[in-house]
C-alpha cells in the first residue's frame, strides 16, 4: 500500500457510549504511525486547554439537569471551533492525518436527535459557523445501547452526565447516527461494534486504508 504519500486527512470516530471508538482511534493511530505516517489524535469535546475546560462542565454529573439543551449545543460548538482553529486546521495543513474521537455527527445525534433539538435545524446552524472542515471518512461504531451500558458499568466507577441519561435517550442517539449514515453512505461507514475488538480493528484498518489510498488519486 502506498500510504506514505498520503497528504493531510481527517477521520472521525463516532458512536454511542461504550461502543469502543476511543480504543479503535488509538489502535488506528498506532497502525498508521508504525507505517511512518504523521498522525495527530484528538477528541471532542476537548483537545485544547479551553476545550478541556468546557468538557469538564459538560460531563460533570453535578450539572445534570442544570444545562439548557440549547446552551449545551453552543458549548459543544465553542469547543469545536477552538479545536479547529488551534489543532485540526494547522495539523491538516502540515500534512498530518487527524483522527478525531467525535465531531459534528455527535452534535447532530446527541443534541439533534437525543435532546430533540432537531437534526435539520442543527445542520442549518452548522453552516453559519466560521470554521468547518468536512471529514474524509467517518467510522460509526454501531452498538445496542443496552450493551454499551453493560460495558460502561463494568469499566467505570463513576458515570458522567451523558452516561447517566436513560436508555431511551441513547436509543434516540443511535437512531440519529444511523440516519446520518443512511444519508451519507460515502463518508460514513458503519461498523458492527458488537464484534470482538480484533475484528472491529481489522475492519477499521481496511476501511481507513481504502480511504487514504483512494485519496492519493484525487
Ligand atoms: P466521550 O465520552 O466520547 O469523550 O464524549 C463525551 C460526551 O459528549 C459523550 O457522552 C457524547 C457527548 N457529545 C455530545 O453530546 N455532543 C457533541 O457534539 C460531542 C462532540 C459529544
Amino acid at each position: 500500500m502506498t500510504l506514505k504519500k498520503v497528504p493531510g486527512r481527517f477521520i472521525t470516530f463516532e458512536g454511542i457510549e461504550g461502543c469502543g471508538k476511543s480504543t479503535q482511534t488509538r489502535l488506528l493511530a498506532d497502525y498508521l504511525s508504525s507505517r511512518g505516517l504523521k498522525v495527530l489524535v484528538t477528541r471532542e469535546p476537548g483537545g485544547t486547554r479551553l476545550g478541556e475546560a468546557i468538557r469538564k462542565l459538560l460531563l460533570d454529573p453535578a450539572n445534570a439537569g442544570r444545562i439548557d439543551p440549547r446552551v449545551e449545543l453552543l458549548l459543544y460548538l465553542a469547543s469545536r471551533q477552538q479545536l479547529l482553529a488551534e489543532v485540526i486546521i494547522p495539523a491538516r495543513a502540515a500534512g498530518k492525518i487527524v483522527l478525531c474521537d467525535r465531531y459534528e455527527d455527535a452534535t447532530l445525534a446527541y443534541q439533534g436527535a437525543g435532546r430533540g433539538l432537531g437534526m435539520e435545524k442543527i445542520r442549518r446552524l452548522l453552516k453559519f459557523l466560521p470554521l468547518r472542515v468536512q471529514p474524509d471518512l467517518t467510522l460509526l461504531f454501531d452498538l445496542d445501547p443496552a450493551e454499551g451500558f453493560r460495558r460502561i458499568r463494568k469499566a467505570k466507577k463513576t458515570l458522567d452526565r451523558f452516561e447517566r441519561e436513560k436508555l431511551d435517550f441513547h436509543r434516540k442517539v443511535r437512531a440519529g447516527y444511523l440516519r446520518i449514515a443512511r444519508a451519507e453512505k460515502k463518508r460514513v461507514k458503519v461498523i458492527n461494534a458488537a464484534l470482538p475488538v480484533k475484528e472491529v480493528y481489522r475492519q477499521v484498518v481496511k476501511i481507513a486504508s481504502q480511504t487514504l489510498s483512494s485519496n492519493l488519486t484525487r
